[in-house]
């Protein structure tokens, strides 16, 4: 997958909100608001103020990532190295993020809520967790 590509790919999906008095209900769907079939979640919470998880990006792995609650930045790395920091502070967004994609989570506010949906299950040799291999390996693509 080339660079050029992964820059298409990665997009903010607006996912589906219903409202009523009731209060409000956002879903996803295999098959209609993402596109690979989900094979894993997870979520990240009790991150300190401010604080960053380490980056990474997925040798295959698709993955969606929501603000369930509060807000935090997605920094998106480029081979190239220029950034893109994306804002999830709404829980009816979501930030695609494509395989070969160097990711960050920044900046969580208190009591924020990272949920994850994946199109693989946990395998650390999917993981690519230094930039400079991710920059060889996409340019060897
Ligand atoms: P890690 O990938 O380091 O977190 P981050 O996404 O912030 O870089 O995961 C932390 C630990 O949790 C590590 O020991 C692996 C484990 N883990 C699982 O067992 N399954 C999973 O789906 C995930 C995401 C992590």
């Amino acid at each position: 997958m080339s660079e050029i590509m992964n820059r298409q790919e990665l997009k903010m999906v607006t996912l589906p909100k219903i409202c009523d008095r009731r209060g409000n209900l956002t879903f996803i769907q295999n098959g209609d608001h993402i596109p690979f079939d989900m094979q894993r979640c997870y979520w990240i919470y009790d991150v300190p103020a401010g604080r960053q998880r380490n980056g990474h990006a997925f040798r295959e792995a698709y993955e969606l990532i929501v603000a369930m609650s509060g807000s935090f930045e997605v920094v998106i790395t480029h081979p190239d190295g220029t950034v893109e920091r994306h804002l999830l502070n709404r829980s009816y967004y979501g930030l695609l993020v494509p395989p070969m994609t160097w990711r960050e989570l920044d900046n969580f506010s208190t009591n924020s809520v990272a949920m994850v949906l994946t199109s693989t299950t946990y395998s650390p040799e999917d993981y690519i967790r230094d930039f400079d291999t991710l920059r060889k390996e996409v340019s060897d693509e």
